[in-house]
Parts: structure tokens; sequence; C-alpha cells
């Protein structure tokens, strides 16, 4: 190292250590981005301030049974509220980048006409970002679709793709010249699959062919937002993020193997074919056969337009043998290291899916990674809050990402999920994921020792 870093005390640096990703590897370079990440419904509250209008997510959550202990998203993190103190969290950290998202229901009327209010929040919370340096990842719809398009059949409607175009359209004239790069969708995988696939999400539905054809309409409005955001905000990158998932099998046969296929056919290839090749995987439909959605002339056309970048989720591996006909069963592994979700930790499971994506993906776009992380049981004590196995967690996936670099592929950034503990969606508030506590009676911001090791290590790649 240089002698700039005898000016860190030599604690900062033990502190950093817990985290840091390989000296020698790209990501301690400066033009890496290092970020954390959240999303509008996970940490707002407000949900019904300053013209808001229902989500999915609020109609779902009220529902009893659907949200774990009945959490709902009403007050979060009082973000709303609280934002301009957070930015402060964030600019304490030293990070380069922060990712949020819009919510859809509070920057536009049921009629398509902006709501002032709402979309004022955002033009300050982003003002402020960029007054102090920090670049804004900004996501248009991280699953809080307006009630009242799904009261129109949501996602499973066409047309819902031409009102996310529409709400993509004001929005980048709206904010233009405030954001570094958007992204269309979060996850389309979970909002298909989860919402209308197997309804462990909002809106609560469950039917396969379903969840193909809500698919179809989310890819089909990331395309056609994509040409508006690039007319309206030509500086800004656009793209969409993806969870990927990584499956391997312990068992032995040749069904097993297919049936490990198959699974990353159905968690990646169903979303990122389309995108990047204009078509659907002929596996997926071995896997669930007649599930084919209806695709209308030019609809691959428009979902395959080029992006500039790609952002990647990745939280774990799940290990699959064969149901015995053409799918696949989870057979949890025994003896792994597991977070609070119950997730396998698996940080080579990041390194292969970049790697295979470069293989198999000739148009495949510069890649940041838009979110990764964990969740553990993390309480105050003493003033702190030490989350050991986030920190061991976090060091290896930035070595993972590192070997993916250095493998070739174009890794431009890492974003930690998340910056602060939130409504974990079907989880509530009981699985933390934050790099800072969050205590929801007082709101009280607590940085956990991920957090200041993060933060030791990105003012030790500074020099400062
Ligand atoms: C992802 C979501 C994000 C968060 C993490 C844990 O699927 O995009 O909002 O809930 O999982």
């Amino acid at each position: 190292m240089t002698s700039q870093t005898n000016r860190i005390a030599p604690n900062a640096q033990a502190l950093a250590e817990l985290v840091a990703p390989p000296a020698s590897s790209l990501m301690s370079r400066p033009e890496f981005v290092w970020g954390v990440a959240t999303a509008s419904y996970q940490i707002e509250g407000a949900i019904a301030e300053d013209g808001r209008v229902p989500s999915i997510w609020d109609t779902f959550s009220a529902k009893p049974g659907k949200v774990l202990h009945g959490d709902t998203g009403e007050h979060a993190c009082d973000h709303y509220h609280r934002w301009s103190e957070d930015v402060d969290l964030i600019e304490s950290l030293g990070v380069d980048a922060y990712r949020l998202s819009i919510a859809w229901p509070r920057v536009m009327h049921a009629d398509g006409t902006p709501n002032r209010k709402g979309l004022d929040f955002y033009k300050k919370l982003l003002t402020r970002l960029a007054e102090k340096g920090i670049q804004r990842f900004v996501t248009l719809y991280h699953w809080d679709l307006p009630q009242y398009l799904e009261d129109r059949g949501g996602w499973l409607n066409r047309d819902t793709a031409y009102r996310f175009a529409e709400y993509a359209d004001l929005v980048s004239r709206e904010l233009q010249g405030l954001v570094t790069g958007w992204a269309t969708l979060n996850e389309p995988w979970c909002s298909a699959y989860l919402g209308y696939g197997n309804g462990h999400h909002a809106p609560g539905l469950a039917n396969t062919r379903w969840a193909t054809q809500a698919l179809h309409h989310l890819l089909l409005g990331h395309g056609l937002a994509l040409p508006l955001l690039r007319a309206n905000d030509p500086v800004a990158r656009c793209g969409i993020v993806a969870n990927v998932g990584r499956g391997t099998t312990d068992g032995t046969t040749e069904a097993d193997r297919i049936a490990a296929q198959r699974y990353e056919v159905q968690h990646n290839d169903w979303i990122l074919q389309p995108l990047l090749k204009g078509s659907y995987p002929e596996e997926l439909f071995k896997l669930w056969p007649g599930t084919e959605p209806l695709v209308l002339d030019g609809d691959m056309e428009i979902i395959s337009r080029p992006m500039d970048f790609l952002g990647i989720n990745y939280y774990f591996r799940s290990n699959l043998r064969s149901d015995g006909g053409t799918g696949f069963v989870d057979v949890p592994l025994k003896d792994v290291e597991r977070t609070q979700m119950g997730w396998e930790v698996y940080p080579q499971g990041l390194e292969d899916l970049l790697r295979r994506f470069k293989s198999q993906y000739d148009r495949l776009p510069p890649i940041y990674i838009t979110e990764n992380g964990m969740a553990s049981d993390d309480a105050v004590v003493n003033g702190e809050v030490v989350d050991e196995q986030r920190m061991r967690f976090m060091k290896s996936h930035f070595a993972a990402v590192a070997r993916a670099i250095d493998a070739g592929v174009d890794v431009r950034g890492y974003f930690a999920w998340s910056l602060m503990d939130n409504f974990e969606w079907a989880f509530g508030y009981e699985r933390r994921f934050g790099i800072t506590h969050v205590d929801y009676d007082t709101q009280v911001r607590t940085l956990k020792q991920s957090g200041r090791a993060l933060q030791a290590f990105l003012a030790l790649r500074r020099g400062s």
C-alpha cells in the first residue's frame, strides 16, 4: 500500500480488513463503484401522505397471514420524513453511489397526471445526493404497483406495460439530469413468479401460466421505457436489475443434473435470454409445459433493445434433485452455513454465474452487483451491533466478484443490500438485512460493525 495508508489509524485498518476485497483487485481502484441500496416500499412509510395512492403491497400486507407478524410498510423506516439524515448516513459511509427506487403510486395520480408533491420528494432527495457527490442509481419499479392498475389486471394486462412506459416517461422528464443510472425494473422474476406464479408476494395470485404472461408484460414495459429514458435523459445510463440463482445438485443421476440446470434456466435465462437474445428459453417450457406467453409481433425486438448495464442481485445457491418428472425439487444441504433467512452462504455461486453469463451471452452489458447481502438477528448491545457473520459474508462475496473480474467479467460496481434494516416483504421487520440497525420504535439508526468496516475500507481506498 502507499504511504497514504499511514494516515489511517491501525484500528481502522484492522476494521477495514474484516471486509476488504483482495488488495490487488480492481475493486480497490477508484473507478469501481461502491454503493448501498434500498427500495421505496421497504423504507419510506408515509403511505397515505401527499397524495400517494395505495399500492399492491399496501393491499397485500393488510391481508391476514400474508406477511410475518402482520407487518406492513405503513411506517417502515419513516424515510419519507427522515430522508435528510439518511443522506447524511449514506455520506458518512463514504460510498460512491446510492441505489434507491421511486414509488410509482407517489408520483402519478390515477388519471396519469403528475403528483407534484411526490415528485418533489425525489427531486430534493436526488439533488441533495448530487450535491454531496454521490451517484444516483434509480430503479423505477421495485414492486409497488399502484393498486388501481392491479384492479385492471395488473401485469396480466398488456396495457400495464404501456402505463409503465408512460410513468417512466414522466419521471425521466421530471428528474432528468439528477440520475446517474436508470434501472427500469427490479427483479422481474420476483414480480412475475412470486406475485402471479406462487402468490407469496403481492398481488398474491398463483398460476404458472399467469407468471409467464406477467413476465412478458413486465419485460415489454422495460423495452418500451428504454427509448423514452434515453430521449429524456441522454446522459444517464439505462438498464435493468435481475435476481439470479445458482443451482447445483448433490444427486448422481442425469435427471438430477438436468433438474439443476432447469432451475438455473427458470431463475436466470427466463429473464436474461429475452433481454439479451430476444427469445424465451425452450427448456423453460419443458419444465412448465403449456405455459408459453402470448407474444405479439415485434415484442421480442422491443424487449431485447440494447442496455448500458445489467444489474445482478445474488443471494444464495440451491441444491436440486429431479422430481421424477420434468421438474426439480429443492433438497436443502445439511451442514452448510446459513443466514437468518435460511439461505446458504455460497459466494462461489456468484463467481460461477458471472462467468457463465459472460460465456453464454455475447451481448452481456457491463454488470453492477446491484444487491448482495444477508439477514441476521441483529440487536444493539451497549450501543454496538457486532454482525460478525455479515462481515465474513461481505468479504467472501467481494472476493468472488474479484475472481470474476480477474476472469474477464466486466463488473463495474457493488451495492450492499441494504443501507439499513427495512420491511423485508413477506418476512416483515423480523429479517434484518441492513448494515445499519433500525430500532422501529424510536427510528434510531445504529451503524453495525459491518457498516463501520465498509466505511473503514472505503476510507482506506480513498487514502483519507
Ligand atoms: C431482493 C429484493 C430486495 C430485498 C432482498 C433481500 O429480492 O430485491 O428488495 O428484499 O431481496
